[in-house]
């Protein structure tokens, strides 16, 4: 199995969850990163170029800070660029077929926020399931999210370095 992490953050260098979660996913030499914004800074997504090496990965994992419930804009860029038709889907397109897709999302809000009803309305589950319906339509197999919540939280940040940990089990386990 082997994995692949697309890093969408616009400010990597500052960023405290997403750096963190890098600098550990770095520790594994088999599994590929790619950080989207860095990489494009224009937002010209080279796509032949992210085709060969999707192709290369059955496990890829989409790695973000929740931005109003979604993703920073550049992911979305990515989707919309490089999932294209008779690739991804359409006459030929099974390129992603067979695949596993997950997400990776770190969250401003407490865990206890997301629940029903609750500060952020509904659960992470729920903002995520988007990625339910990309792996459906792209024949590929939704895993499921890993999280880190509360980042704004000075005591929750005390948790990181085993959080990050966890994510580079769950990265290569789940
Ligand atoms: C534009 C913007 C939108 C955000 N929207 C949300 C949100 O909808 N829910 C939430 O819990 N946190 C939200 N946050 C907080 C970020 O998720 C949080 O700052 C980020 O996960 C921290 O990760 P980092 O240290 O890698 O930057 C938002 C932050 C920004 C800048």
């Amino acid at each position: 199995m082997k994995t692949l992490v697309i890093i969408t953050h616009p400010d990597l260098k500052n960023s405290v969850i997403n750096r963190r979660w890098k600098e550990e996913v770095e520790k594994n030499a088999q599994i590929g990163i790619r950080c989207i914004c860095d990489l494009y800074p224009d937002g010209v997504i080279d796509v032949e170029t992210e085709h060969k090496i999707l192709e290369q990965y059955d496990r890829i994992v989409f790695q973000y800070p929740l931005y109003w419930y979604s993703a920073p804009f550049m992911l979305k860029k990515y989707m919309d660029d490089v999932f294209t038709d008779g690739w991804a889907y359409g006459t030929g397109g099974d390129k992603m077929e067979g695949k596993e897709i997950g997400a990776a999302v770190s969250c401003g809000s407490a865990e206890s926020a997301f629940v029903e009803g609750g500060a952020q309305c509904h659960s992470l589950a729920y903002y995520l399931g988007v990625f339910d319906g990309i792996a459906a339509f792209l024949r590929a197999k939704y895993i499921g999210y890993f999280a880190f919540y509360d980042t704004y939280n000075p005591e929750a940040l005390l948790s990181l370095e085993d959080n990050a940990k966890k994510y580079l089990h769950w990265l290569v386990n789940k």
